[in-house]
């Protein structure tokens, strides 16, 4: 039996739900690794430009697509557009997601492990020089970041299997202003260290001989990462928008938010790194490294840790649920799944991919696809590969194929609002600017630039 669509309770709501997909671990966790492998500040400058030129015309793109029919990417293009080939894609958006939510999972089995260790005290008591050692030695060891992976998991599914509305709209309400205060006080906490200035200069002064094609790469996944785009997430969740909900104020306030909330990630990061004398190019470790140095050194630092590793649990599980909403709306809508079996299959699927990205440190770490483990491998095809691709397929479509009323009346919701500028940008990206800098970037990963 088909399900009714919930909407979301209130244009706040959806906001606050929408925001809680963007923001989670990309910002915090893979931002200030990524920042750091491509040299700092010219990076950043590529990942802003992304952000005003692809990643808000797209995240329009997608409201548009999901607003202006209720529906997943497949049934907004058979209804958008009948017949049209397009609605392949939607697969990616699926098939993506159940890979990045795989890898992701690890990523917030580790947030727990640090929170477990927070709450017990055990984190704060080595010396700093240790801490390296202990991340190595914790991903390392297949018992635990299997059985923190698989209660992160659990932990998601329970709260799908109560419904979109109750589970995701109300965590994501009291959490995500908390995140942001706290990421305020520790930045300040950060500005304070000794050498803080060469962390800053690190973040902001412009050098674009460290970045080079791969940091452009990076930059640009980076950006669909950390706004969820290219593989129909925000589809599925303005699908559940109201009408009247304001497409362009949106698409600007939540990726101002997250964009906000990657920067004070990097300022809290940074300084610290250089005050301590930590490599900023550690990668995936980085913010497990650079973090507990942190809180050892501030007055109360156990509770600092436990505030801060409970509230990146819940930033990344808004993440994760709007992730695994892709293929289950996806099961319910198209193959007329019943959401609890649809939550089941899904479960099921990311729960293969997550043991298998968490054994990548340990057992299964002989086993690598392009000279990375599979995790790496994850880290790098999601953002990189699906998202990009899913990114051109909307910017195509919106841009090239739909048609331009479609668009106007979302924007401006049947002409109540002005749209007199967001159009054309809106429209000059996703023709050219986007297309053109995705195909680029897939020249390049076939060695033809
Ligand atoms: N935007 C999330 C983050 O930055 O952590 C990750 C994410 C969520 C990606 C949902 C894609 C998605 F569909």
């Amino acid at each position: 039996m088909k399900e009714k669509r919930i909407g979301f309770a209130t244009r706040m709501g959806a906001i606050a739900a929408t925001v809680g997909s963007a923001v989670g671990l990309g910002n915090i966790w893979r931002f200030p690794y990524q920042a750091g492998v491509n040299g700092g500040g010219a990076y950043i400058l590529v990942y802003l430009l992304c952000i005003v030129l692809l990643g808000i015309p797209i995240m329009m793109s997608e409201f548009i697509i999901g607003r202006s029919t209720h529906k997943n990417m497949k049934g907004a293009i058979e209804q958008l557009t009948p017949g049209s080939p397009f609605k392949i894609f939607s697969y990616i958006g699926v098939f993506g997601a159940l890979l990045i939510c795989g890898y992701y999972s690890v990523v917030c089995g580790w947030v727990i492990e640090y929170l477990w260790s927070s709450v017990s005290g055990s984190l704060l008591e080595s010396n700093p020089e240790q801490f390296p050692q202990i991340f190595t030695t914790f991903i390392g060891s297949p018992d635990r970041c299997v059985m923190w992976t698989l209660l992160f998991l659990a932990l998601n599914f329970l709260v799908l299997s109560r419904g979109i509305q109750k589970g995701v709209e109300r965590m994501a309400n009291i959490m995500m202003p908390l995140l942001f205060a706290l990421l305020i006080v520790f930045c300040v906490n950060s500005l304070l260290m000794p050498d803080s200035t060469k962390g800053l200069s690190f973040l902001f002064n412009i050098n674009f001989d460290k970045l080079g094609w791969k940091g452009v790469v990076d930059a640009m996944g980076q950006a669909f990462m950390s706004l969820s785009l290219g593989v129909t997430c925000l589809i599925t969740y303005s699908s559940y928008f109201k009408d009247d909900s304001n497409l362009m104020k949106d698409a600007v306030t939540i990726s101002t938010l997250d964009t906000l909330v990657a920067i004070l990630a990097g300022i809290v990061i940074f300084p610290a790194v250089f005050s301590f004398g930590l490599d900023p190019q550690a990668g995936p470790d980085l913010i497990f490294i650079t973090l507990p140095t942190i809180f050892q050194q501030m007055p109360g630092g156990t509770i600092w840790a436990t505030l801060f590793f409970i509230l990146l649990f819940f930033a990344s599980i808004t993440s994760t649920i709007s992730l695994s909403e892709i293929p289950i709306t996806f099961l319910i809508d198209e193959y007329k799944f019943s959401r609890g079996k649809a939550i089941i299959l899904t479960a099921v699927l990311m729960t293969v991919v997550a043991v298998l990205s968490a054994l990548s440190f340990s057992t299964l770490g002989d086993i690598t696809i392009a000279g990375k483990n599979i995790f790496d491998f994850l880290d790098f095809v999601g953002p990189n590969f699906f998202m990009l691709l899913g990114g051109l397929v909307t910017a195509v479509y919106v841009g090239w194929i739909i048609k331009k009323y479609v668009i106007h009346d979302q924007l401006t919701n049947g002409g109540m609002h002005r749209s007199r500028f967001v159009q054309p940008y809106i429209t000059i990206c996703l023709r050219f600017i986007s297309p053109v800098a995705i195909i680029i970037i897939f020249l390049y990963y076939v060695g033809l630039i």
